[in-house]
């Protein structure tokens, strides 16, 4: 006895729902719906031998097929439906960017070291009751020379290698030589009392050696109000000395020459095994740079001093060479 085209039927939509159920992606699903349900599949040649049999029956089989057709067509609808949600969730878990967790893994940069100096003397400046002011890399003649009591004919500009920007009347835009700028800016707009620190990148026509860079930063303080001396001057030196390194660090003036300053010094930092480190220059502000600025000198008094941030960086580190610093060699920057 031939099966009965309904029992080929049941048998064809049972494996059928099988095989749906199981596929395990869209790939293999579309796969299991094109052999049950395309033109190569039993189903379609069951349909096709509709035509053999009695009127009565076609109808009846035509429906028991069509019926079949439709349940495997809904299970794949299904299924596909069902393979798509989890696709969509694997790639959103796969995607997601938690960033509220920091896995004890994950090592988290710093910043670099010549920045960590400056913030670290940022803190202990004001600390001190000084404020922090900055001003701009590219100046001018005026600010960065002429203000400062260093007139064009001066012998002393030669004390800085200037990078001069062709800009203007020759040699009137420049790359900042030092910080020292900001102090006629500041003063400019800022009435004494001036408790001010000002850090900044500045510039030399210089040949970068192991103690030497081309760019560097600086940091300048300025004070002026009323009946400051010049043991003011020493006291903050020292007082910043001993909160930047510590108590067994101690500081000394030697005389010096800066235009913009009389009398002047430069200071130097006494480490605890007796070195030195020469670390910038300082004194009393200049009368004529007070006057440059509109604030009269019978009246206030002030002193300023700079220094580089990068040697001090280097020393603090026990860096040998400061060009290290710039090379940008990742392998260097994380010892910090
Ligand atoms: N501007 C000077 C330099 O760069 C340092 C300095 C600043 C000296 C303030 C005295 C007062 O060499």
């Amino acid at each position: 006895m031939t099966p009965s085209p309904t029992e080929d039927l049941q048998r064809l939509q049972q494996l059928g729902l099988e095989r749906i159920a199981a596929a395990p992606d869209l790939a293999a699903l579309q796969q299991v719906d094109t052999e049950l349900l395309g033109k190569r599949s039993e189903i379609t040649a069951l349909k096709a031998g509709l035509g053999q049999l009695e009127p009565e029956q076609r109808k009846a089989g035509g429906q028991a097929i069509n019926a079949a057709r439709t349940t495997l067509q809904q299970a794949v609808d299904a299924r596909r439906a069902e393979l798509e949600g989890a696709g969509r969730r694997q790639q959103l878990e796969a995607e997601r960017l938690d960033l509220t967790e920091r896995r004890p893994s994950a090592r988290l940069g710093h910043l670099h070291p010549v920045t960590r100096a400056i913030q670290h003397l940022e803190d202990v400046f004001t600390g001190m009751g000084f404020t922090v002011s900055e001003g701009p890399e590219v100046e001018t003649d005026w600010y960065a020379f002429e203000a400062l009591n260093i007139p064009t004919w001066h012998p002393a500009r030669s004390m800085w290698d200037t990078i001069y920007v062709d800009l203007g009347e020759p040699g009137s835009t420049l790359l900042r030589p030092h910080t020292s700028p900001v102090q006629i800016r500041l003063m400019e707009h800022t009435p004494p009392p001036i408790y001010s620190v000002m850090p900044g990148r500045v510039f030399r026509q210089e040949t970068s050696d192991a103690t030497h860079l081309a760019v560097f930063h600086q940091i300048e303080g300025l004070v002026v109000d009323r009946g400051i001396t010049f043991g003011d001057l020493a006291g903050t030196i020292d007082a910043f000395t001993k909160a930047y390194f510590g108590d067994r660090f101690s500081s000394r003036l030697r005389p010096s020459y800066f235009p913009f300053t009389e009398p002047s010094a430069e200071f130097d930092i006494r480490r605890p095994d007796g070195t030195w480190l020469e670390l910038g220059g300082c004194g009393m502000v200049h009368p004529n740079v007070l006057q440059n600025v509109g604030i009269d000198p019978e009246e206030f008094s002030g002193f300023a001093f700079g220094f580089g941030v990068d040697r001090l960086a280097v020393s603090r580190h026990g860096v040998a060479d400061i060009r290290e610093l710039f090379t940008n060699d990742l392998r260097f920057l994380e010892q910090f």
